[in-house]
């Protein structure tokens, strides 16, 4: 049985783990090496993971009787304002299309609604596929973002939303 939790501090390195054995699988089809080494080291290094998470952003777990599955980020009232956005969600290839993400996406659902946000808010990599897992469960396209990310990258994203009622 899949079983969520939240994540503390000592979780840390579980949840760098599983970043290492999916980000590179994700993104390395679709993006020249060098901007997803820099991306990972920007984003997972462990000083900037923990300040992540000093800094308002949950991050959730998923496991089961085999072990860590996945994790996600969200950060509730985002900007002050009743959107809860989610700044990460990924599940081992291996555990991929059995129903861990959906599982998480409910879990900041669920955390969302208790905190009466109105709206789930992400950004997406605009030709990852991960969109249609995204679409599948009820987030519609709502803007387009470039971001300079430093050493002369930027990510070219959607903004993707789900308005909760
Ligand atoms: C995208 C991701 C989070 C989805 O999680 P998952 O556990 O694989 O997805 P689930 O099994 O919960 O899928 C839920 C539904 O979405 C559909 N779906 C999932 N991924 C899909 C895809 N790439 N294309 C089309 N549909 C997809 C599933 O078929 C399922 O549909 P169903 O309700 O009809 O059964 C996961 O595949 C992942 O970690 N991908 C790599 C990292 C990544 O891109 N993260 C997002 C960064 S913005």
């Amino acid at each position: 049985m899949i079983e969520i939790i939240e994540a503390t501090d000592h979780d840390l390195p579980i949840i760098r783990e599983i970043a290492h054995q999916t980000f590179h699988v994700t993104y390395l089809p679709l993006q020249p090496k060098e901007k997803v080494d820099y991306l990972f080291g920007l984003m997972y290094n462990p000083p900037s993971l923990l300040e992540q998470m000093k800094n308002r952003q949950r991050f959730i777990l998923a496991k089961d009787e085999t072990g860590y599955l996945g994790f996600a980020s969200f950060e509730i009232n985002c900007k002050n304002l009743s959107v809860t956005k989610i700044h990460k969600i990924y599940i081992l290839p291996t555990a991929q299309g059995r129903g861990v993400g959906k599982k998480l996406i409910d879990t900041i659902t669920s955390m969302a609604c208790e905190n009466k946000n109105q709206t789930l808010s992400l950004n997406v990599f605009r030709k990852n596929p991960a969109i249609e897992f995204y679409k599948r469960i009820g987030f519609k396209i709502a803007d387009e973002i470039n971001i300079d990310v430093g050493n002369g990258f930027m990510m070219n994203d959607y903004v993707m939303e789900k308005k909760l009622s």
